[in-house]
């Protein structure tokens, strides 16, 4: 026990930054360790969501293509025996009933979570602020800003693409989805009574089609700039990015250009 204490006071007396580097560290690496800070961002279900929701949406988006243009029929077999878009029209609606599920769990999680679980079901749009750094975020993404701010949670403009193009967009082929759904469910089954009144609001099914595989190119358009924004702010901001979605840790660069 006295021993005990005897080390972690030693470990106390010791700066922290010297008593945990090893190896080749050099004073200017040391120096850099004590103007790096971070912050705990992400929770685990907002973190497992994200991997989750993000397979999910690729799966949907392969099968859901499939189902848009089928595979011609292959000649090497007889047809009876053949059920290659009936399993592709399987995977696509037991993801589609896993996106439901996690979705639902996102939602909660934004009532019990952290305030920046939040983050993702508003966009303020009454904070005077709020605007002056979207226009900065456009700015800094046009590379027409030099120094980059750092953001705790979302920044701006991310908030406003993840609203827009995430939870309206998820929201949009959740409802389109079951709707089909429903059609194939059939009369009264408990997909039509909940969502079957889609169909009628906007004329027919075919119209429906063309609005569920409409949203696959929204989410598509948001999946190629989010990616490459994630990446890109990753190298170029003084903040850390995609480990942050795995670990939760938001870690900031020192201040000092490169
Ligand atoms: C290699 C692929 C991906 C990487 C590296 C990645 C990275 C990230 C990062 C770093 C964040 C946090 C951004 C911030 O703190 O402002 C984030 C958030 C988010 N990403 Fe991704 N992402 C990927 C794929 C996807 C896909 C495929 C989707 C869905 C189509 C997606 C949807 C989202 C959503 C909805 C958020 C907000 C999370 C929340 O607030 O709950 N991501 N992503
Ligand atoms: C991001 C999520 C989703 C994407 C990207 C997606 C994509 C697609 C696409 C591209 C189609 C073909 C539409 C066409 O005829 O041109 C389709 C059809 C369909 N999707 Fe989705 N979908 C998603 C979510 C859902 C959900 C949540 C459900 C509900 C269970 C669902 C159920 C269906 C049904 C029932 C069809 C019609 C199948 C058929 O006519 O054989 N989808 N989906």
């Amino acid at each position: 026990m006295e021993q005990r204490t005897i080390h972690s006071h030693n470990r106390e007396a010791e700066p922290l930054s010297t008593s945990r580097l090893t190896g080749d560290a050099t004073a200017a690496d040391i120096e850099s360790v004590r103007r790096r800070t971070s912050v705990f961002v992400y929770e685990w279900p907002v973190r497992l969501w994200h991997w989750v929701n993000a397979a999910l949406i690729m799966t949907l988006i392969v099968t859901g293509w499939f189902i848009a243009s089928p595979l011609p029929t292959m000649n090497f077999a007889e047809a009876t025996h053949q059920f290659v878009m009936g399993y592709n029209r399987f995977i696509h609606f037991a993801c589609g009933q896993l996106l439901t599920v996690a979705f639902a769990g996102r939602v909660y999680w934004a009532l019990v979570g952290n305030h920046h679980s939040r983050q993702l079901f508003y966009v303020p749009v009454w904070r005077k602020a709020w605007w002056k750094e979207v226009v900065h975020e456009l700015r800094w993404y046009a590379f027409l800003e030099d120094v980059p701010k750092k953001y705790v949670g979302h920044n701006p403009l991310a908030q406003v693409a993840m609203f827009f193009f995430m939870t309206i967009g998820i929201t949009f082929m959740l409802l389109t989805g079951w709707a089909l759904y429903a059609e194939g469910a059939g009369q009264g089954s408990l997909p039509d009574l909940v969502m079957g009144w889609l169909i009628g609001l906007v004329g027919n099914t075919q119209i429906l089609h063309g609005l569920h595989h409409l949203g696959m190119w929204f989410i598509i358009i948001f999946m190629m700039i989010h990616i490459y924004a994630a990446i890109r702010e990753d190298i170029m901001s003084r903040q850390s990015m995609v480990s942050t979605m795995i670990s939760g840790h938001r870690t900031f660069k020192d201040d000092l250009p490169d």
